[in-house]
């Protein structure tokens, strides 16, 4: 396994991407997973932030307490699923700054067309986290990332929920400096570029448009 693909294994995020994953769940119920596996995953993957030291004082006495010294993230939502990683990030991280890419797959070659692209003006002082919950062909993450790479943010990883081997043999390729974080890794694709065993349309089934 690359380096930068870092599987996060905990058993309350494994639980609840089985509940995902069951073609009975609901949307309502999905929905709620996905914004709980995000807040789980984003426990992990800022336990890099680096924190800073403040005076206060507790009701009973004065203390020099940590606080996050570095509030310069951005989450760059890959639309329209990566909307559901970014509802569960915002609730942990309230001062994040937001950007949207915007890419849908064309049917027919699975090759990524953008249609809208916004991130923060000042990007460049920014650590961007890149989320989507599918990485798939990698197609979309690829160009995403790559078109990220063209603003400059201060640094970049990406987050998924659900990996193929196959997308992330390719992202790691075109990427190899970018830290790749899932839950799972699954089987393969299929001939139209689904995830194996995977949990179907992430984004039909989050938004009920199945
Ligand atoms: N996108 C999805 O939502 N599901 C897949 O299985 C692959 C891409």
């Amino acid at each position: 396994m690359h380096s930068q693909v870092k599987v996060i294994q905990h058993p309350l995020i494994q639980h609840k991407l089985t509940l995902m994953r069951k073609a009975e769940t609901t949307t309502t119920t999905f929905r709620v997973l996905l914004k709980e596996i995000s807040l789980l995953l984003t426990y992990e993957i800022t336990r890099d932030l680096l924190v800073k030291y403040e005076q206060i004082k507790t009701p009973l006495a004065p203390m020099n307490a940590p606080i996050i010294a570095d509030k310069k993230l951005v989450i760059v939502s890959i639309q329209r699923a990566g909307q559901g990683i970014l509802d569960g990030m915002l609730e942990l991280i309230p001062s994040a700054r937001v950007g949207h890419i915007g890419l849908y797959r064309d049917p027919k070659t699975l090759i990524p067309v953008e249609y809208y692209f916004k991130v923060p003006q000042d990007i460049e002082k920014l650590d961007a986290l890149v989320v989507d919950p599918m990485l798939a062909t990698g197609n979309s993450a690829v160009a995403a990332v790559e078109r990220l790479k063209s603003t400059n943010p201060m640094s970049i990883k990406f987050i998924c929920i659900l990996a193929a081997p196959e997308g992330i043999e390719h992202f790691t390729e075109v990427h190899p400096d970018i830290p790749l974080y899932t839950t799972a890794i699954d089987d393969h694709l299929d001939e139209n570029g689904y995830i194996i065993p995977g949990l179907g349309d992430a984004g039909d089934r989050l938004f009920g448009t199945i």
